[in-house]
């Protein structure tokens, strides 16, 4: 018996599961196998220019005539700081020398925040679902998005944040806990008031905003579903769940590390990008987190970790990767996608059942 909120309704789906959109870990495989088992897959859009942002809605599109989301990081830009930069620079001379690699690059701007390229490719392809971390896009992009037809989501770390976004026209409110992995999306509030646990955080965002609110953070199984549908989610978005999904682009040293891991492995650090993300702890964060501060803000530092992260990935040490994690990740599992969904539905309604 298929479980029905606002959100299913609306979309279609027979299942109250969203695969979060994970930049660089989601596929266009990923997302449309989870589509096509009655969920809502959707892509990490937010490091791919226009061109490579269309080429991944049509493989979605030619996988699954079903709805799925479109992700875009709405940053705003950073400010030069050189003083940063030489700071971090020099603490990254040790981990270069060790790798024999040469210079560190000069920080820059990997990823550009959501702009008029990608919101005309949006336009076109008008997906179900548009979803937007770090804060809502400008008023009339937003506004030509929803005229399009596609609903629109925004992730809340506190309940100032859900209800600057719903006031600024968002339609579903992803309420993001202090358990999440991957990068927060905290945009307005000082990162020390926005680490309230998804239990605490979902109810008191439901409770402040009208519309439909989506539970996400530390939802690994079934039971953390029903849990999050009590709490009045309409939905559960899982990222750790579907990082060591077979379609995933997860690389081999990162499902070992993730299949290896416990709840307590897990940091929230700004040291891989600029922003805070929960990842596991491995030597590039053990080392370097005294100096965090000195970190360029996001993306500067991207650039200067990027030739780490490849030697780490050349010789199968997970070292210096960014292994994006939330605290469930015990509960994540190696399998299909379209298993992964099959299961989570099927615990879920037993969970639900069992009550
Ligand atoms: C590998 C990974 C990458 C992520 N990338 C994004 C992203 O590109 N956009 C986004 O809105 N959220 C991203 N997130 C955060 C998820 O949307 C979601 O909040 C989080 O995964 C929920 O917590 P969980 O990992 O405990 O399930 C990412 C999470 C992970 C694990």
């Amino acid at each position: 018996m298929a479980i029905r909120t606002a959100l299913t309704d609306r979309l279609g789906l027979s299942v109250p599961v969203i695969q979060a959109p994970m930049a660089s870990v989601a596929t266009p495989a990923l997302a449309a196998a989870v589509s096509n088992t009655g969920g809502l897959g959707s892509l990490g859009s937010a490091q791919l220019d226009a061109a490579a942002l269309q080429a991944q809605i049509s493989e979605v599109r030619a996988a699954t005539d079903r709805p799925f989301n479109v992700n875009f990081f709405c940053h705003q830009r950073p400010q030069d700081d050189p003083a940063r930069a030489a700071a971090f620079r020099a603490r990254l001379a040790g981990f270069y020398a060790d790798e024999n690699l040469a210079k560190v690059p000069d920080p820059g701007e990997t990823y550009l925040p959501f702009d008029e390229a990608r919101l005309e490719v949006v336009l076109a392809a008008r997906p179900a679902v548009v979803s937007f971390h770090f804060g809502p896009p400008r008023a009339e992009w937003l506004t030509a998005i929803k005229q399009a037809g596609c609903l629109t989501f925004g992730s809340a770390t506190t309940v100032e944040e859900a209800r600057d976004l719903e006031a600024a026209g968002i339609e579903v409110i992803v309420a993001q806990g202090w358990e999440a992995g991957g990068h927060r999306g905290t945009y307005r509030t000082s990162l020390d008031r926005a680490q309230v646990g998804t239990i605490a955080l979902v109810p008191q965002v439901v409770d402040a905003v009208s519309c439909p609110v989506v539970a996400a953070g530390g939802i690994g199984d079934g039971r953390g579903i029903a849990a999050a549908l009590m709490l009045g989610a309409v939905a559960a978005q899982l990222g750790t769940g579907f990082v060591l999904a077979e379609e995933a682009a997860t690389p081999p040293l990162y499902r070992a590390a993730l299949a290896a891991a416990g709840e307590g492995d897990t940091r929230v650090t700004r040291l891989f990008t600029g922003r805070p993300a929960r990842a596991l702890v491995a030597r590039y964060v053990t080392e370097m987190t005294p100096h965090e501060a000195e970190v360029p803000d996001y993306p500067l530092p991207g650039p200067m970790v990027r030739p780490l992260i490849e030697a780490g990935v050349a010789r199968g040490v997970p070292d210096f990767h960014p292994l994006w994690s939330g605290q469930a990740a015990r509960l994540a599992r190696s399998e299909p996608a379209a298993a992964i969904v099959a299961r989570l539905a099927r615990e879920t309604e037993d969970a639900l059942h069992r009550r």
